[in-house]
């Protein structure tokens, strides 16, 4: 049993809570101009960690690979340059957080691309999968 799903299922939940409030917030001042990043901490930190988990859990020797734990801290860090970085660049501080965030989110994608290829999806889909054919009993 690997804790790689917890992970990306509770950094979903936890992402998705503080964007709603968010998204409460940004309604009850109407005040929207930080909806871009809203979406984003959404959209990247609930919607792709949720995904990301259901693939680990679905398919664990993918999880207990060093890729997957790397490929966790990259979209962590994702979202925690991203977003910040969009609610900079909207009030016109700084585009390069922004930058810095875009590219780390598209290297997690990346990474995520490598290890679908390489691991399939399914607990018996890893092609090092190595699980012996069991012998008939008796
Ligand atoms: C309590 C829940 C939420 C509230 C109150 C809320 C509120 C808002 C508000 C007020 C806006 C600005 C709308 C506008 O100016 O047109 C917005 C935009 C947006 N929200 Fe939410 N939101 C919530 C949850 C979510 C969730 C769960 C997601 C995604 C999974 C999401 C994705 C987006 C996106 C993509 C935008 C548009 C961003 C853009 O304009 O670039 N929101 N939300
Ligand atoms: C490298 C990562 C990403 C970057 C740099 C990025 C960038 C952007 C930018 C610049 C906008 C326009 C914001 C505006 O004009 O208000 C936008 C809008 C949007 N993006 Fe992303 N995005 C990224 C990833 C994603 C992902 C992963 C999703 C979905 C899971 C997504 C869904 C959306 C949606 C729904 C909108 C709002 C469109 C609208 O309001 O009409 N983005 N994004």
């Amino acid at each position: 049993m690997t804790r790689l799903p917890t992970l990306f299922y509770a950094t979903a939940a936890i992402c998705a809570l503080i964007g709603m409030a968010w998204g409460i917030q940004m309604s009850a001042s109407h005040n929207h101009l930080l909806a871009p990043a809203h979406g984003h901490l959404n959209l990247i930190g609930f919607v792709a960690m949720a995904i990301f988990g259901t693939y680990y859990a679905l398919s664990p020797q993918a999880a207990e690979t060093r890729l997957a734990g790397a490929h966790y801290a990259l979209s962590l860090a994702a979202v925690v340059l991203l977003v910040p970085g969009i609610a900079l660049a909207i009030t016109e501080r700084t585009e390069v957080l922004a930058q810095i965030g875009s590219l780390v989110a598209l290297l997690a994608m990346l990474l995520f691309a490598y290890i679908v290829l390489r691991h399939g999806v399914g607990a018996a889909s890893s092609p090092r999968a190595t699980t012996p054919r069991a012998t008939p009993a008796e």
